[in-house]
Order: C-alpha cells, then structure tokens, then sequence
C-alpha cells in the first residue's frame, strides 16, 4: 500500500529569525574584511591547523549554521589567494568588488536558470550582452553569450568559426568530413586556452599555426600572410586570425586594423583575443590601442578582469547572430519553445555550450548602473597610468632592467645587479618573487619573454595606488641587495 503519512523536509531554514540575524552578521563581517583588506598581508601560508579544516570526513549529522560559519572566519577567510588586495599584480585576474558580491547573492536567491525561459533574469541578461556590444562598437544584430570566463569565451567564438569555415555541415558530419584540413593563426604570444579550443574542436594543436612577434611582440603581419600562402599551396585551408588585444606576458595588441584587412581580402574569420584588453575601447586616454576591434567576427572579453567583476564571468560576442545560433542550438523534445508562459522567449543556451547557465549577468548589471560605463574606462586608464609611473621608476633604477615596451598595464622587468648568466638570474629573481608574496608584501609572476626570464606586474587593480608601486621596488631591491649580501642557498638552507 502506497505511504502517504511519511516526514517532508524542506533546506529552508527552521528559524528564519535567527537565520536572518546571522545573515546580517555576514555582511557585516565580509563589509569589514574589504575594508581592512589594505591592511592585512597579502597571502599567507596555511598553518596545518587551516588545512585540517578542509580535510574532515563527509559530514552525515547536522550543525548549525554559525558553527558552519565559524570555521570560515577562522580558516578560509584569513587565506585568500590575495588577489582583493591592492598589491596582487601576480595574474592577470581582477579584484573583485563589493556590490557584485552582492549581485551574486541576489542571483542566487532570484535562483533562476538561465539556460531558458521567460523572466526578468534573462531579459536582464540580453540587456547585459547589447551594453556589451554597445561598449566594443559591435552592429546592432551581433550576438553575445556570457560565459565563466575568457578560456570559455574563447571556445565558443573559435568554434563558429571553425563551423563557418568548415566547408561540411560539422555539426551533423564532424570534422572527418571536412574537405581541407582548417588552419587558425595566432601570434607566438596567443594565450594557452587556444590550445585548449583547438583540443576541444577535435583541430588538434598543430592546426593553431603560431606566426612569430616583431620586437614590439605583435604578430609580423608580413610572415602572417606567407604563411597563409604557403598553407594554401599546401592544400590547407586558412579559416582564421586570432588576433590578441592584450597579450598575457606583455600586454602588446596586435595591429587589429591591418589584420581585419587580411582577414577580409583572404576571406578568412577573424577572432579577437580580448580578455586582457577589449574592453580599454572604454577608456578615453587609450583607446585608440585598440583601434579596429569592432571588426572582429567573434570576441571574447573577460569581465572579472575588464570590469574587475567577482569571478568568474566572460562574454563572447559574434557578428554573425545566425552563425552563432546554429553552432550551438539544438532541438529537445523536453525543452520546447512556446508561444505563452515560462518557455516563451528565446533560449540563451542556444548560444553556448551549457544548458543550465548561471546568473552572472546581475552582478555586471547592478556594477554598471552603480558605476556607469565611463568610470570603468576611467579605471583602465588608471591601471595604464599606474603601469607608466612603475616603468618610469624602474627606468631610475640602475639595478632594474625594463625586459618590454610597456603598452597597456602589465609591465616586465627584472633585478639585475649585472655579471650573471639568464640562469642565475632567473634563480635570483624568482627568489624575490616567493619571499615578497612569503612575507605577504605584494604578489608578482614571472615569464619568459624572448628567452628572457623577468618579473611581471599586471595591475589589473581597482585598488592599486602609486605609493604601491613605490614599495614593490623598494622590496625588490631591498630583497635583491639582501641576496647579493647572502646568496640563496646559504639563506635557505640549502632549499
Ligand atoms: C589573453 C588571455 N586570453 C584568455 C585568458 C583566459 O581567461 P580566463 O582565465 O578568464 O579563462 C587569459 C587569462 O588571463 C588571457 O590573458
């Protein structure tokens, strides 16, 4: 016989009062710890106790909620990775602000999925994307998808065009069927995720054809247009130009103009690489570097870095709506399009790879009404300005070498005391490198460019003020005067 006297549970809180209360005692304390963020170091190692926190078996029994709490104020709070803080500069990431914490928390309670269907969430999102649109200069009918950040934002524009070059219906064929082998082009400076895509898009590696930088590490158009040639006498089919707007080691951008030249006379699709710089079209002092992106046919942007929103969240952005749409959109006899009701308006995970999607779109909403557009332009040239004053330092400094041309806000450069080989001065400068991000004084990365190991400061950094700056070389030179006077393995033991 069928049960019909069993228990029901709900996940809602037994006492919404006392829920409410800590509730309120975690805005207040996530208030604070924002506000103090200057104040604390930077990043430091987990004592074995904070790691235990996360090592405790499956729990089966209930606690309360302020127990739960609890072990985040004592364990996980006090150990970020410290990009909130004014002097991360390590990766190139974004730091975060308070009222898109808040947006997540109101996506989270609005709850809605925003994979289809017909409410304010979506209509919100599509607003999200045309502001987008608006921002870069793309035509009316483009399309856009928010996505969880550049790589994603990356996938999605690489894989129309590789569906619009294919020459085969590749949704339906796959690429065994392609007539040609495809052929996409990027400068030797292209971010790691185009390997990723290329993976992903069954092109394999070796169809992402790295053209070498000049000394500016922009792509040498001239050896991008032998090379289409040669792969044409090949056989190969040449299908697209990633160009990059902001390269990860040194933030040069390619000569968007002159590509989209190429790209049009050679009929070839041409993809932007904006994550690090699309979005410097905003900023009144230096947009012309990016002069000639509203022509891409698909561009990723990340706006955790861009907007400085709260992890994670990109957008890609197609010329071609049509084009974008039948790459991604399928057909389920469980998820039908009608004329009334919650299923009523055009599915948004037609234009990606997910079907559940996130509302990430609240967060930028809410930062951009707060804010308006011309004060995240204003930021960005803030970071550009601050990157300037920091190559203006090292330039006084006989001790310091610029390793490349600062163009936008990441600046190379290394501690060099002279008379030592690229190897002992990669060890010294990398040991400077961990003990400022040990001591929790400032976090930079290293990179090689042209062969050359050096620090990297990327001040993607709402936060950031010049008197950082002002310490980042004191404490380099400081460390690296210390290290001259006691060489690294005597100072370490031998580590
Ligand atoms: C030029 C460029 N493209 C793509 C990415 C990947 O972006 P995400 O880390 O948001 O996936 C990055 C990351 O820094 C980048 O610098």
């Amino acid at each position: 016989m069928q049960e019909t006297n069993f228990a029901e549970e709900t996940l809602d809180p037994s006492n919404w009062d006392a829920t409410r209360a800590l509730a309120h005692r975690m805005v207040d304390d996530a208030i604070d710890h924002l506000r103090g963020v200057r104040d604390r170091p930077l990043w430091q190692e987990m004592p074995l106790s904070a790691r235990a926190a996360f090592d405790g078996v499956l729990p089966q029994v209930p606690q309360p909620l302020d127990a739960v709490y609890s072990d985040i104020t004592a364990h996980l709070m006090p150990h970020p990775m410290g990009n909130i803080h004014p002097r991360f500069w390590m990766w190139y990431m974004g730091a975060g602000n308070f009222t898109g914490a808040l947006g997540d928390f109101l996506a989270a309670i609005d709850g809605s999925n925003l994979g289809a269907g017909n409410m304010a969430a979506a209509q919100l999102d599509r607003q999200v994307t045309r502001w987008i649109r608006e921002m870069v200069g793309f035509p009316e009918g483009a399309s856009g998808t928010l996505v969880n950040g550049g790589s994603m934002a990356n996938i999605i524009g690489l894989m129309a065009a590789r569906n619009a070059m294919a020459g085969v219906d590749l949704r339906q064929e796959g690429v065994d069927a392609m007539p040609q082998p495809l052929r996409f082009y990027a400068s030797d400076q292209v971010h790691s995720c185009h390997h990723k895509a290329m993976n992903l898009l069954g092109l394999g590696k070796k169809s992402l054809c790295k053209i070498p930088s000049d000394d500016a590490f922009r792509m040498d158009i001239g050896a991008l247009k032998a090379q289409i040639r040669a792969d044409r006498d090949q056989g190969i089919k040449p299908a697209c130009v990633i160009a990059t707007a902001g390269t990860t080691n040194t933030g040069s951008i390619d000569d968007l103009s002159a590509i989209a030249d190429l790209c049009a006379a050679e009929g070839l699709w041409m993809h932007i690489d904006g994550c690090i710089g699309a979005l410097i079209v905003l900023a009144p002092r230096h947009r012309h570097l990016v002069t000639g992106i509203d022509r891409a046919d698909s561009l990723a942007l990340d706006l955790h870095k861009g907007l400085q929103a709260p992890f994670d969240v990109g957008c890609t952005l197609v010329r071609d709506r049509r084009q974008h749409r039948i790459t991604f959109a399928e057909d389920a006899e469980y998820l039908q399009k009608m004329s009334r009701g919650i299923a009523a308006a055009e599915f948004l995970h037609d234009y990606s790879l997910d079907t559940t999607r996130g509302f990430r779109a609240l967060k930028i909403w809410m930062m951009i009404k707060e804010h308006g557009a011309q004060k995240f332009g204003r930021l960005i040239d803030q970071g550009i300005a601050q990157a300037q004053y920091l190559t203006g330092l090292i330039a006084d400094q006989p001790l310091l070498d610029q390793m490349a041309p600062t163009v936008i806000d990441i600046v190379c450069f290394r501690f060099n005391p002279g008379g030592r080989d690229e190897a002992a001065l990669r060890e010294l400068n990398t040991e400077i490198m961990l003990r400022m991000q040990e001591t929790g004084v400032a976090a930079v990365s290293d990179t090689t460019v042209k062969g050359r190991h050096c620090l990297r400061v990327a001040i993607c950094n709402h936060r950031t003020r010049r008197m950082d700056l002002d310490l980042l070389v004191q404490e380099v030179l400081r460390i690296g005067s210390d290290l001259l006077a006691t060489p690294i393995a005597a100072a370490s033991g031998g580590r």
